[in-house]
């Protein structure tokens, strides 16, 4: 029988790709789900799909961004279900662009999402996971959690955040002998919208190049493979087993293997797989 099977788990960003998928994955184990997402119409798609499944449901909008939402979500959630057990802390968003070309603002608002949001998501739950006496936090970083990419300062910045912070925490959980796992998964290239949804916010703020379609476009039709049913599954698999880190695709696993083997070299071979993948023509 799975070990999430009556436990109550928190999905950010559940309104569409890895997250939606989690929520279902667990759902079809047995637990029961608190979602959200800002996507109000992605997120009533999945808790409509979610009690097809036969899943107890919470739905509500939440930005992860937004720390006063995030506590008192944490807060109401808790009530509801009387305990907490898991909290998947998903919900990120892409941008692209040079250091030189990125406004502050394009650093803040993904650093408030990826990096932030996972810090609100766990600080505000954690009280709650140590009260359930089997808690577990997971944390969904990237391979450019691992890698640093050109162009990709800010997500790459969110995303080795979200590492660092989620090992500190787990080294915290140890020392202190809390009844709490911490996980940190590093996905590669999986067949979501975030390249899409990237792009679509950067044409909304008319930052968008030629070059920047090119590069969503290779990125959906090269590099975002895996199906996120596939991904999801690794997941919760990693997290039943209670992995520390999950490494979701071969690609994920590779860029590890290189940045281990290579660590001086890898930027220019970064550099060198950035010039013939996206170089437009
Ligand atoms: N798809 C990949 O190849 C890939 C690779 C590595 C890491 N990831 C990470 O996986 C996670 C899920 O991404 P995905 O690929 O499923 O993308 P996705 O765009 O399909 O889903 C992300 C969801 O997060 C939601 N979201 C965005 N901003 C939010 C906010 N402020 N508050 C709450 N929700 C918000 C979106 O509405 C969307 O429903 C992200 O953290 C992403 O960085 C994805």
């Amino acid at each position: 029988m799975s070990e999430v099977r009556g436990k109550v788990a928190v999905v950010t960003g559940a309104g569409s790709g890895i997250g939606r998928e989690i929520a279902f994955e667990l759902a079809r184990r047995g637990a029961r789900l608190a979602v959200s997402d800002v996507d109000e119409t992605g997120l009533a798609a999945t808790a409509d799909r979610l009690e097809a499944l036969g899943a107890q449901v919470r739905s509500a909008r939440l930005d992860v961004s937004d720390r006063q939402a995030v506590e008192s979500y944490a807060a109401s959630v808790a009530a509801d279900f009387g305990v907490v057990h898991q909290v998947y802390n998903n919900a990120g968003i892409a941008a692209g662009g040079a250091v030189a070309d990125n406004d502050w603002e394009t650093y803040e608002r993904v650093l408030g999402v990826n990096l932030f949001g996972v810090i609100h998501g766990s600080k505000a739950f954690l009280p709650h996971l140590i009260a359930s006496g089997d808690g577990h936090v997971v944390n969904v970083s990237s391979l450019n959690g691992i890698m640093g990419q050109p162009r990709s300062t800010a997500y790459c910045a969110s995303k080795f955040g979200v590492r660092g912070f989620t090992e500190s925490l787990r080294a915290e959980m140890l020392m202190a002998g809390r009844p709490v796992q911490v996980t940190v998964v590093h996905p590669g290239g999986v067949r979501t919208n975030i390249a899409s949804a990237g792009l679509e916010d950067a044409r909304k703020r008319g930052e968008v190049t030629p070059e920047d379609e090119a590069r969503v476009r290779t990125y959906n039709e090269k590099l975002l493979k895996m199906p996120p049913r596939q991904a999801a599954r690794i997941i919760v698999d990693g997290v039943e087993a209670g992995k520390q880190r999950v490494l979701v695709g071969n690609d994920a696993k590779l860029v590890d293997l290189l940045v281990r083997l290579l660590p001086r070299r890898y930027p220019a071979l970064a550099a060198q797989f950035e010039r013939r993948r996206f170089s437009r023509g």
